[in-house]
């Protein structure tokens, strides 16, 4: 595996390899919801790029930019032994220039739900992701399921600029008891973590009620929150189409649960597609 600081040296690493190229971008402390999308990247491609990146434009005043987990030995020993030829780990100055031209979420898919809490935050999303594909030419680029509407801008996005790549949405991967793995589970305290696990049982239990024929969102969103009990702050807990328009009666195989929530102080989110 090479690993690459620089855009000079990844478009040099790039010249000498061939073939399809699998693209897997993250911002690190990667576990094993990371790594099902860099053994799929591997398992379908010639060549596996990973980023690493913490990237500063998608983060709000405020929140956890300098506290966000950074593991790079760690990180680099597991996509070494994952088979990846290239990692990618810029600097900031590499990424960006000061006053650039910037792109801007959708207003009705970009500021709603994670967009309306966390403002400009897929702008900056959408602009890494952009520049990220654009240098590594991806052919197939692996998104999880788990940020949902990132995975749906960013479709989005591919289509509206013409990026040649395909984007392959991928499943999310759970610990045995539910939680949706993500890197901010670092920061959870035991208590707080099994509270957490209220936003993957509400999504069960509304599971178990649409399969039992319920079909009405507004009677279906209320089992979402009755469950949540326990979490600090319930944020949204929603069901949407699958390019999150409001729906007010179910239809499966186009529908996605939404939650999210705060426990302590860590911001948590989850959802089912159904
Ligand atoms: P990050 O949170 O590191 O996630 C990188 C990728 O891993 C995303 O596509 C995310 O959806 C996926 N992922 C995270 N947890 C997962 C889980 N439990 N199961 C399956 N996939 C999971 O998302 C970002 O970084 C950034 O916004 C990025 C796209 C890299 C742009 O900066």
């Amino acid at each position: 595996m090479e690993i690459v600081r620089t855009v000079e040296a990844l478009q040099e690493a790039k010249q000498r390899q061939q073939g399809s190229i699998g693209f897997v971008p993250t911002m690190g402390a990667l576990h094993a919801g990371h790594l099902s999308l860099i053994r799929r990247a591997r398992a379908e491609n010639d060549v596996v790029i990973v980023s690493i990146f913490v990237n500063p434009t998608q983060f709000l005043e405020g929140e956890d930019l300098d506290a966000y987990p950074r593991r790079e030995a760690a990180d680099t020993e597991i996509c070494e032994r994952a088979g990846v030829d290239l990692l990618f780990m810029p600097t900031i100055s590499q990424m960006y220039e000061s006053d650039e031209l910037s792109i801007g979420a959708p207003a009705k898919r970009g500021y709603i739900l994670e967009g309306a809490k966390r403002p400009g935050h897929f702008d900056g999303m959408l602009q890494i992701v952009m520049k990220l594909l654009n240098l590594t030419g991806a052919t197939r680029a692996y998104f999880g399921k788990k940020d949902a509407q990132q995975l749906v801008l960013i479709q989005q996005m591919v289509r509206t600029y013409f990026i040649p790549v395909e984007i392959v949405p991928c499943e999310i991967v759970r610990d045995s008891d539910g939680l949706a793995l993500s890197s901010r589970n670092a920061y959870l305290s035991e208590e707080e973590r099994s509270r957490a696990l209220a936003l993957s049982r509400a999504l069960r239990k509304t599971t178990e009620r649409i399969t039992a024929g319920e079909r009405d969102v507004e009677v279906l969103q209320r089992v979402m929150i009755d469950a949540m009990e326990g979490v600090d702050a319930i944020e949204y807990a929603v069901i949407v189409d699958r390019v999150f328009r409001p729906v007010e009666t179910l239809k499966p195989g186009n529908a996605i649960l939404l939650v999210a929530a705060r426990v302590g102080r860590t911001r948590l989110i989850d959802n089912l597609w159904i």
